[in-house]
């Protein structure tokens, strides 16, 4: 029983999860069948929808639509069944004002969720802004993602592909849904799945056939004959070992200088000898979700053939405490010779991405580093889940990744990175220490410790994620659980990258 058990699991690692995402597809007239979602912010907009309707089922709507009172907000819905051919009519608000991506990102996954288990479902796109149906179909994707890999057959929910009427090509987003979908997947796996070496596995596969790609992966003797101390002392104390995982895309006619994304990809953090305690632990199999973020985003902009030039790395340990692992006081040199003194050995997370963002520095020439990581509790202490955590010592970079949040609901803001918060974490035994012990703002500690492996001439922005990367429940794109968040950011930020300094 128990070697054929294994030989499954092994078996699910090596396949890229979860479903495929569904595919969207276009038509010029909406079937007279099935489920039909109409997009509207007010009763006229009825008549622009008209042609895809039937004139008897037209007036039944307008009708239902009256005796419902229904308000046209955004988000509003009415579920409509027995009039004309169609299975279910179903009707969204759209609000008053010109709905923006996010919003129509938004429609798409209420369109997802209402229409639940339809088999057929088309929506009418004519009524909206040009190019709408890449965001409504991007939407509807993510809001109909579900992790049930490990559930009985019956469990999964199965949505129907959407058909989109009008509104542009609904597949221009269709690498990046999938690319969010890859994030996900990763964050959602256990940590007996998803280790240093099967996220490597994973990120080859996703990247099987993609132009303009070259991946590269740092093992153990590799990063020894690097000097990368502090990465290779928070994978001793674990059976897998850990990897240094570098995804380069170049885009055509780009310019030479890339934007360097080191993600944090602590493929379990137990806190290692300065043990976490027992509640709420399983959580810490996403503490690799900024890696998965910054991987996903190049997936999503290489598969979009953008013309930019982007590098992941992907800093990759497992947290664990061995007889191998780490003690509180160790002291560890970095690749850049700088000392660290490890107070907690919980703060990992900062380890391993000061020998990455030392790699960024020497093997490329950044025209910008932007970390992502998990990096702390407390920056949800400070932001909750309606943001992440935004550190940088650049003006210009910081509203530049701010803007990106706005323009895709995956919002940032921005915390205090003070010269003092470095002058906190000077260690009386070397360099830097990790951490301080006692009341003290831990998340602008951490940044202050990864900027401190950036030069300062580098345009260097931390984004911390540790409060964001899963949910608590459910909205219209983002399921419970692992949210894929910063994909959607840092492909929107990639693209619209402007040079500073
Ligand atoms: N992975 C955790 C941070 C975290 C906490 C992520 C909660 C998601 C939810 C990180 O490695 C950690 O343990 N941070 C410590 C830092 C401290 C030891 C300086 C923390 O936040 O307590
Ligand atoms: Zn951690
Ligand atoms: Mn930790």
């Amino acid at each position: 029983m128990r070697p054929l058990f294994l030989a499954m699991l092994a078996g699910l690692a090596a396949t890229p999860a979860a479903a495929a995402v569904l595919p969207a597809t276009v038509a010029a007239l909406a079937p007279a069948s099935g489920t039909l979602v109409l997009p509207l912010s007010k009763a006229g907009d009825l008549a622009a929808v008209g042609a895809s309707l039937d004139p008897a089922a037209r007036d039944a709507v307008a009708r239902a639509l009256a005796a419902a009172a229904f308000d046209y907000k955004a988000r509003s819905s009415l579920s409509l069944r027995g009039i004309g051919p169609y299975d279910r009519l179903l009707v969204i608000g759209l609000g008053a004002t010109a709905p923006t991506a996010v919003d129509l990102r938004t429609l798409g996954g209420i369109a997802a969720r209402e229409a639940g288990k339809d088999k057929a479902v088309a929506l009418v796109a004519t009524q909206l802004p040009a190019g709408a149906a890449a965001d409504v179909a991007l939407g509807y994707r993510l809001g109909s993602y579900s992790f049930d890999v490990y559930k009985k057959p019956e469990r999964p929910v199965t949505r129907a592909p959407l058909t989109v009427v009008g509104g542009g090509d609904p597949d221009a987003a269709a690498a990046l849904a999938d690319a969010v979908v890859f994030a996900r997947d990763l964050v959602a796996e256990p940590a007996n799945i998803v280790y240093p070496e099967s996220f490597v596995d994973r990120t080859r596969a996703a990247f099987a056939g993609v132009a303009g790609v070259r991946i590269e992966v740092l093992d153990v003797a590799a990063m020894e004959k690097l000097g990368m101390g502090a990465i290779l002392s928070v994978g001793k104390g674990s059976v897998h070992p850990p990897r240094l995982l570098v995804v380069e895309y170049k885009g055509a006619g780009a310019p030479a200088r890339p934007i360097v994304l080191p993600g944090k990809g602590i493929t379990f953090d137990s806190g290692g000898i300065s043990l976490k305690g027992g509640n709420g632990m399983w959580r810490m199999k996403n503490d690799m979700a900024g890696a998965a973020a910054v991987v996903g985003s190049v997936l999503a902009l290489a598969r979009g053939r953008a013309p930019v030039n982007v590098v992941a790395i992907a800093a990759l340990a497992e947290n664990m405490p061995d007889g191998g692992a780490s003690r509180p006081g160790d002291v560890v040199r970095a690749m850049n010779g700088k000392t660290i003194e490890i107070i907690s050995t919980d703060a990992e997370g900062r380890l391993v991405l000061a020998d990455a963002l030392a790699y960024a520095e020497k093997r490329y020439d950044p025209a910008a580093i932007v970390d992502v990581a998990t990096l702390t509790g407390a920056v949800g202490g400070a932001l909750g889940n309606e943001y992440a955590g935004l550190f940088s010592r650049h003006d210009a970079l910081a509203e530049q990744l701010l803007a990106a949040g706005r323009a895709t609901g995956e919002e940032l803001w921005r915390l205090p990175l003070h010269a003092n918060h470095l002058e906190d974490i000077k260690s009386d035994y070397a360099d830097i220490r990790n951490s301080t012990e006692g009341n003290q703002p831990g998340a602008s500690h951490g940044a202050a410790f990864i900027g401190h492996f950036a030069d300062a001439a580098t345009p260097w922005a931390h984004l911390d994620i540790a409060a964001t990367a899963l949910s608590s429940e459910a909205t219209p794109t983002v399921p419970k659980g692992a949210v894929g968040y910063g994909v959607q950011l840092l492909d929107r930020f990639v693209r619209d990258f402007k040079a500073v300094n």
